[in-house]
């Protein structure tokens, strides 16, 4: 097992009712700045929730920030922030809206004029942040217990992350009846992107650390058994609690201490929701089966593994055949040819921007940017 330190610092207020809890959790007397999206809160009572647990304090509301959250869009809200003096940021949505607040956050505070560069230096140029606190509705990023936030960039269709301790929500309200009202299409994309968490925490080789693999492995198998429920039975509060805990256990950093960690699929998969515009889940589950296949070798004993504890086979290669039927079963696509993209220049405009950046990526560092065109071309 690697070295690792672990904190996280974001206190969880599960279950139903539980927006409430969000009244005494605010400073009285800072100005807070009411975060939201396109508006799908207003269709299913959590606005009405998060108003009425608001009652008394000095609320702004900013909405109107995208499914992938736009710089643009947060550099009006930081341009609020300042003109209101706003004391805490209270984001109510999916890992969208989450990310836009932590981004804005760290703005405000920002000593400096490039406010890009908090993207381009994946914040380690952060050194303060205004609090945050989360209402979250969709489980799929892991947003709401960790520090990381993805912001994409309209003129010049970059995507890129940063990771900051203090951005890092101080609570964060998960009520599973907040979920009802999402689509299929929602949710198999927060069951896709839960999966994929898990698997770039644990998808490399082993590393004596068989507890890290357990908890890896019964998040999948928990994901897995839950998911014909959560489409079969939308407002079953059970299967949707269980789908939302997993989902913020897969990316709050537990399963990641001390392990070797991937993220090649996420880093590519970035670049392709920038270029083309599919959702972020999308773009996973076509990157993720040709970085497997790619790395077939390195990561065999892992497949390995994963087949024999998580669906019952014995060979790396049926492993990758269940994972792929698995996406195919809930109707998610795994293909550029789904979608009527030429893998080719896929493959070309991604290799690009990844040897502009000088980046290689992986648990050995050996996904060059002719690595990742390889990648792509092999998902046509
Ligand atoms: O904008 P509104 O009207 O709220 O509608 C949203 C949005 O259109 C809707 N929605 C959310 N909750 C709903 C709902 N509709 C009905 N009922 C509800 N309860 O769903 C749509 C998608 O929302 P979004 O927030 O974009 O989805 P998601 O949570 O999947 O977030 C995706 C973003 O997170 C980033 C992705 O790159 C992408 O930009 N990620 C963030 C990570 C992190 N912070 O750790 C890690 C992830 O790997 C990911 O990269
Ligand atoms: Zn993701």
């Amino acid at each position: 097992m690697q070295n690792f330190t672990f904190k996280n610092p974001t206190e969880i207020l599960f279950g139903k009712g539980m927006i409430r809890e969000v009244a005494g959790r605010l400073p009285k007397d800072q100005s807070v700045l009411f975060l939201y999206g396109g508006g799908s809160i207003k269709k299913n009572g959590v606005y009405e929730q998060v108003r009425s647990a608001l009652k008394g304090y000095r609320v702004t509301e900013f909405s109107g920030i995208e499914a992938n959250p736009l710089y643009e869009t947060c550099l009006k809200a930081v341009d609020v922030v300042k003109k209101e003096k706003i004391g805490f940021i209270l984001a109510v949505g999916g890992g969208s809206v989450l990310d836009a607040a932590k981004f804005i956050a760290a703005a405000a505070c920002f000593k400096g004029n490039d406010l890009w560069s908090i993207l381009r230096e994946c914040g380690n140029n952060v050194k303060d942040a205004l609090p945050v606190g989360a209402v979250l509705t969709l489980p799929a990023t892991g947003s709401e217990a960790n520090g990381n936030s993805v912001i994409s960039r309209q003129s010049t269709q970059e995507k890129l992350y940063f990771h900051s301790p203090y951005v890092y929500p101080v609570f964060s309200v998960l009520d599973p009846e907040t979920t009802f009202s999402l689509s299929a299409k929602q949710v198999r994309n927060g069951i896709v992107d839960t999966f994929v968490h898990i698997m770039e925490q644990y998808m490399t080789y082993p590393a004596q650390t068989p507890l890290q693999d357990r908890l890896a492995e019964s998040l999948l198998q928990t994901l897995i058994e839950v998911t014909p429920v959560l489409f079969k039975k939308p407002k079953d509060y059970e299967s949707r609690a269980t789908f939302m805990w997993t989902a913020t256990l897969a990316l709050n950093g537990l399963i990641g201490c001390g392990v070797p960690e991937d993220w090649s699929t996420h880093m590519i998969a970035h670049e392709l929701t920038a270029f083309y515009g599919l959702d972020h889940a999308e773009t996973l589950a076509i990157v993720m089966p040709g970085v497997w296949q790619y790395k077939l070798t390195a990561k065999k004993k892992k497949l390995e593994q994963y087949g024999r504890r998580v669906w019952n086979v014995k060979t790396a290669k049926d492993a990758m055949t269940r994972t792929e039927a698995f996406f195919h079963s809930i109707k998610m696509l795994t293909r550029f040819g789904d979608y009527k993209i030429s893998a080719k220049e896929a493959a070309r405009k991604v290799r690009e921007r990844f040897a502009e950046r000088d980046s290689v990526f992986g648990e050995h560092e050996d996904i060059t940017p002719d690595a990742v065109a390889k990648i792509l071309l092999s998902r046509a």
